[in-house]
């Protein structure tokens, strides 16, 4: 597909944990693609990870589903290509920038890593 990832800051976090996501061949070859991730985290409790995979002009990057205003879930609107977050009507756009509302921060994104053919998230534990 020739994608490239971006990543949002340096990986030498402690804290962060990789999570298989997908499969390379299941990205998104362009727009945007939901994954409700159910893992276990480091206390072996059963977690779920909103995650939207992105791929906006051929790069792809991952972006957390919890909106910034007060942590509900954000759903991506096709029709629109927006996030709208359904509590108080926040918008961002694809790439995770606050459009209106209350929000006052973009969309968190999260690191992703490809290896073996797979597509790994890290998320913080
Ligand atoms: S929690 Fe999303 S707009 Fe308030």
């Amino acid at each position: 597909m020739g994608v490239s990832f971006i990543y949002p800051f340096n990986r030498q976090t402690k804290e962060l944990e990789y999570y298989q996501l997908t499969t390379y061949d299941n990205l998104p070859k362009r727009g945007v693609k939901r994954i409700d991730l159910q893992y276990k985290n480091n206390r072996n409790q059963q977690s779920t990870e909103r995650i939207f995979l992105v791929n906006q002009d051929k790069a792809v990057f991952a972006l957390t589903g919890v909106c910034t205003h007060l942590g509900c879930l954000v759903n991506f609107n096709y029709h629109k290509n927006q996030f709208i977050c359904p509590c108080h009507g926040g918008t961002y756009d694809i790439s995770g920038k606050v459009i209106s509302g209350p929000p006052n921060k973009p969309l968190k994104r999260l690191p992703i890593e490809l290896r073996d053919g797979n597509v790994y998230v890290g998320l913080i534990v």
